[in-house]
């Protein structure tokens, strides 16, 4: 495929400009006060090592920034420690932990960056169905630890994915369908308040923290340890099918269909329209949790005329890692989101309109791929979890997070990428909206897919007075709000 071949060259390329940066050479006083007071199970880096630069690294360049050290911290404890000077300082600073965060300065700083490599532990529980798991780590090395006890947690669907934002944010899985979002399965939190104490959240032990924590992103500390439910794995079918633009809408039919007809929630898949250097692409995900899908349930998308494909039984890891998620890291990139009730014909024509149009305006300057995600999922996605969480602020109601994806090269293109991803965004919603779906205001928008100015309401609606309420009671000084995000 010569669209994927020059995608891998141009990230490269970028990747080549990152690693010639000129370093800082300026030691910062909070870098070395924080070497000074950590315990010896953490370090200090700064640019021109290996651990700095992985430290900084990002999936999309735009998200990376040079930062004055890096810190790789080894403890909870530590964690603390550092949090304390940081606040102390007032020195901006940021925590990263899959580093795949597309909105700028979220997960980055020209301060002190935390790096959260050194929580990389998978320590499954048979008896407790339970896995604590680092908040440092990425979903591929949690499955594939998971792997050897036929067991599996809810998380990423695409290669890379790190656990922390995401299970922070909510969490969007192969297996929601099932068993809720991410959020919903986690059991306890391991937490770093802004205020120095390390703590064990649980539903009991303090229900508020443990509400605003699932949804509420790095409003309330640093999480060190997630506890999430584990269930039982077996192989799995899917993976990949790429199609082009002359059978669109054969794929919008088949998802329209699988939406409106499939209701085995082990059947999950995502319809991304594409255009990968102005060339329109549909890149389909197929997934059956198990080793084969009940017959017929996926003939009408084995059917379609391809480009390649690639599904099978295989491992979970293995669908994971199908996925072409990686070709276009290291260039600049945006998310933007649309919450939405149902698919239908109507609003697929929109999204594929969207797809050639912006193609059209976005790739011809420097833009090199855009993407537009249907997700299906079923309407009682929500129903998995009884318990409050920051997000979704209410749960009678289903929705389906759509993601927009545009990748472009050079920092001057940003604000071109950004407003045409908020542009598009409003022309599916107001075009949904005008085909009777009921999303005009309180549906809510996914904190992990929507663009950095999103006003709060729309991430939390109703929860928010009770979010706020409880940072003031968690953060006092607001030392979370010297690291970027949503902050309440
Ligand atoms: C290729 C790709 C595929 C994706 N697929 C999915 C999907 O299938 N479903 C889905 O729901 N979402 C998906 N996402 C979105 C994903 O949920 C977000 O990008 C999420 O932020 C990723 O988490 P991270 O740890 O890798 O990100 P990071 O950039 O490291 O962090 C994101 C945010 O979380 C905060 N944070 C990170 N670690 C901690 C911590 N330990 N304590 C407190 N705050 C912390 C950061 O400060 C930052 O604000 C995808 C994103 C990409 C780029
Ligand atoms: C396609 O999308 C563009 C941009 O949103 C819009 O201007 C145009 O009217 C759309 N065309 C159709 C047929 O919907």
């Amino acid at each position: 495929m010569r669209v994927v071949w020059l995608l891998s060259i141009i990230s490269v390329h970028v990747l080549q400009i990152l690693a010639t940066a000129v370093p800082r050479t300026l030691l910062s006083t909070t870098c070395i006060r924080i070497a000074s007071e950590i315990s010896s199970a953490s370090d200090v880096y700064y640019p021109g090592h290996v651990k700095y630069a992985r430290g900084i690294n990002h999936w999309a360049a735009s998200s990376t920034q040079l930062s004055d050290c890096v810190v790789e911290a080894g403890t909870a404890a530590d964690v603390a420690v550092i949090l304390n000077i940081l606040g102390d300082t007032r020195t901006p600073f940021a925590v990263k932990g899959g580093g795949h965060g597309t909105n700028p300065g979220w997960s980055s700083t020209t301060g002190v960056h935390i790096s959260l490599y050194r929580f990389s532990q998978v320590n499954y529980n048979a008896a407790t169905q339970t896995a604590e798991v680092g908040a440092g780590l990425i979903w591929d090395d949690v499955y594939a630890a998971l792997e050897p006890y036929n067991v599996n947690v809810v998380g990423g669907r695409v290669p890379g994915v790190g656990v922390a934002g995401f299970a922070l944010g909510g969490g969007y899985s192969w297996k929601t369908n099932q068993f809720g979002l991410t959020a919903d399965t986690v059991t306890a939190f391991e937490l770093v308040t802004p205020l120095g104490a390390v703590l064990t959240v649980t539903q009991s032990s303090d229900p508020e923290l443990f509400f605003g924590l699932k949804g509420g992103q790095n409003n309330f500390g640093i999480v060190t340890k997630f506890t999430l439910k584990t269930f039982p794995q077996t192989q799995v079918w899917g993976g990949i099918i790429t199609i082009l633009e002359a059978f669109f809408n054969d794929v919008r039919d088949a998802t329209v269909n699988f939406h409106t007809n499939v209701l085995d929630p082990k059947a999950s898949i995502l319809s991304t329209f594409d255009a990968a250097l102005a060339v329109p692409i549909v890149t389909l995900h197929l997934f059956y949790d198990g080793p084969t899908p009940p017959a017929g349930m996926f003939d009408e998308f084995m059917a379609i005329t391809y480009l390649s494909r690639d599904v099978k039984t295989r491992s979970f890891l293995s669908l994971i890692q199908s996925a072409p998620a990686q070709l276009t890291s290291g260039q600049r990139a945006i998310f933007q989101t649309v919450p939405y009730l149902d698919v239908t014909t109507d609003l697929i024509n929109t999204v594929i309109n969207e797809t050639k149009f912006w193609s059209l305006h976005l790739t011809v300057p420097t833009g090199t791929f855009i993407s537009y995600a249907i997700e299906p999922f079923l309407p009682t996605l929500y129903t998995h979890n009884t318990e409050t969480t920051a997000y979704p602020a209410s749960r009678t109601q289903g929705y389906m997070p759509l993601n927009i994806y545009y990748a472009w090269l050079g920092s001057l293109s940003d604000p071109l990428f950004h407003n045409a991803a908020k542009a598009s965004a409003k022309v599916i919603r107001d075009s949904a909206v005008s085909q009777g779906q009921a999303i005009a205001s309180d549906a809510p928008m996914y904190p992990n897919y929507a663009i950095y100015d999103t006003p709060l309401e729309k991430l939390y609606g109703g929860n928010l007075p009770r979010l706020r309420a409880l940072k003031g009671l968690v953060d006092p000084q607001n030392v979370m709000g010297l690291a970027g995000g949503f902050k309440l």
